[in-house]
């Protein structure tokens, strides 16, 4: 295992907009963190947090940890969970092109100045529409780089068990890899091995400032927050070269998200899931997510002996998931209402109020 954990409960990244306005994280925050390290899972991986003073950030009230202030505050959070046994990895979020709300810059900036498809997120703020992006410059890159790495340096001194570097969703790193997006000409657009470069390049700079004893890994999906059928037109090939190229690359751990870990997600005719895929493919640890709930818990616990099993809205809904699970109580579905008309802290702490829990 990548990480001693003392179960496979693994809490799963959720934005939740409620840091104060300089992206300071709260005392809120802690209280909801600790809370599932209370109800027993294992690992926690935080929300996508924001990594330099530039376009990374993307919704209003979103984490950073870009100065002092905030690993700081994010210090404090770890040693509430950590007081309770679990481990706890910071998710490392550039928003690229899906940037909604930024207090630095203005424009976003992607591979190519092309937006995405559906409609901006208003559970994390209401605007508009999408704001026109611009293609990033090698400049742009380097800079968006070196945030990673200076964020993950203070994930480490803020005593995180690791850090998540997020491919997925159609943030920037995931944009890369995507035809969609990524319509450049130079050395990271164009083949596969050439999308997958500048993503392999973050990894290793990370894996580079951060040493070989703290533990790095990736999110990667092919679906983004508003595009579900998104496919690598190289089909399951794609996943093979990607998942090679991070293992070479120094990760310790791929995570792995989909609609449903059981879906076979890929075009030309793929037999396999992305979970498999990288399972099979390489040596590197593993967390899987996408629809695991009471219900599916135990065989995909069989399937992936050696996995982590992330969950989102279940542990949202119930954030003592796994003594529920273990002791068999009732487990809730998510109530949407919790997380209307905005994701933050507030309006869960509001609804729970307002429905006894
Ligand atoms: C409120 C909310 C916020 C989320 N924020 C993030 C995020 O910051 N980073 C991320 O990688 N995924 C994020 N996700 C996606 C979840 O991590 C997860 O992949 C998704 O909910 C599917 O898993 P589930 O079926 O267990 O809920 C978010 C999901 C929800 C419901």
């Amino acid at each position: 295992m990548f990480i001693d954990v003392s179960n496979r409960f693994t809490v799963a990244p959720m934005t939740r907009t409620s840091a104060d306005e300089h992206g300071v994280p709260t005392a809120l925050m802690g209280d909801y963190y600790e809370r599932f390290a209370k109800g027993g899972f294992g690992l926690i991986i935080t929300e996508g947090v924001y990594t330099d003073d530039r376009a990374s950030q993307g919704y209003v009230n979103q984490p950073g940890m870009i100065n002092a202030d905030q690993a700081d505050a994010w210090q404090q959070i770890v040693e509430r969970i950590h007081k309770h046994g679990s481990k706890v990895i910071m998710q490392l979020m550039h928003a690229g092109v899906q940037m909604q709300y930024n207090r630095f810059v203005d424009e976003p900036i992607g591979p190519s100045a092309v937006q995405p498809k559906g409609e901006p997120l208003n559970l994390y703020g209401d605007v508009p529409g999408w704001l026109e992006p611009r293609e990033a410059t090698a400049s742009d890159l380097e800079q968006a780089l070196n945030g990673f790495v200076a964020s993950a340096q203070r994930a480490k001194e803020a005593g995180f068990d690791g850090v998540e570097l997020h491919g997925a969703n159609g943030y920037l790193l995931n944009e890369f890899l995507s035809t969609h997006f990524n319509q450049r000409e130079d050395d990271f657009g164009g083949s596969l091995d050439k999308r997958i470069a500048y993503v392999a390049q973050v990894v290793k700079a990370v894996r580079a400032a951060v040493g070989s004893d703290f533990v790095v890994g990736i999110r990667i999906s092919q679906i983004t927050v508003t595009d579900n059928e998104y496919q690598w037109p190289e089909g399951e090939e794609a996943a093979v070269k990607l998942v090679k190229t991070l293992e070479a690359a120094g990760v310790d751990f791929i995570h792995t998200t989909d609609t449903s870990v059981g879906r076979k997600p890929f075009a030309c005719g793929s037999e396999r899931t992305l979970a498999q895929v990288v399972a099979q493919e390489s040596e590197v640890g593993l967390i899987i997510n996408g629809g695991i709930d009471e219900t599916n818990y135990a065989d995909y616990a069989a399937e992936f002996p050696n996995a982590l099993l992330a969950l989102g809205k279940k542990a949202l809904a119930n954030p003592d998931f796994p003594e529920r699970f273990q002791d068999d109580k009732p487990l809730a579905d998510l109530d949407f209402q919790m997380l209307l008309p905005k994701a933050t802290l507030e309006n869960e702490w509001q609804w729970r109020k307002d429905n006894g829990q």
